[in-house]
């Protein structure tokens, strides 16, 4: 774990002064501890049954995608306004100035399958919580975990997530 988060590089005031981007770009050129980061998600799940792993643009699709891989099921794209084809759902949020919105395909999941959320970060937990909303409110599956690479706890995000199954394997 140690050099997981070892591989992960703070860069300071990006994208804006003040913030601290984590970026994940190193760990994800590094083969053997990407591997290790999917295979700790992986292990969480291995007897759960999941059918559909749910990725969250653009960066959560990096992990949603190994992570159903190696769990053999299927993955979800939940995507910015206007990227996907077919007819969709769509979730708006609020942001620091304005709002922003989720989507989903409306033929994303059959009724009772069995479902998890995962994306890269959970910071202030917008994005997250849109998009439990946007499959609660449209889809009858059950939601098994939203999981996170990290979580930054000084935004206190899980609050957002309220009795829901929730794990990040790192914390800052
Ligand atoms: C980041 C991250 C999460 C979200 C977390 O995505 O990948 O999806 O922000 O923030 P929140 O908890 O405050 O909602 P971003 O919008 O930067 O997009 P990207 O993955 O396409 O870079």
């Amino acid at each position: 774990m140690e050099e997981i988060i070892a591989a992960i590089r703070n860069i300071p005031d990006f994208p804006k002064p003040g913030i601290q981007f984590k970026d994940i770009t190193p760990l994800l050129a590094d083969g053997r501890l990407f591997h290790r980061t999917i295979d700790l998600l992986a292990a969480r799940h291995a007897d759960q049954g999941i059918d559909i792993v749910v990725g969250i643009e653009a960066r959560g699709f990096i992990f949603s995608s190994a992570l159903a891989y190696a769990l053999g099921a299927g993955t979800c794209l939940v995507r910015k306004p206007g990227k996907l084809p077919h007819a969709v759902h769509q979730q708006t949020y609020d942001l620091e100035y304005g709002t922003d919105a989720v989507e989903i395909h409306t033929d994303a999941f059959k009724p009772g399958q069995k479902i998890l959320i995962l994306d890269d970060v959970l910071a202030t937990g917008g994005t997250v919580a849109a998009t439990v909303e946007l499959i609660r409110s449209n889809f009858e599956v059950e939601i098994v975990e939203i999981d996170f690479l990290m979580e930054l706890e000084f935004l206190h995000g899980r609050e957002k997530l309220a009795g829901l199954p929730m794990h990040a394997l790192i914390q800052y």
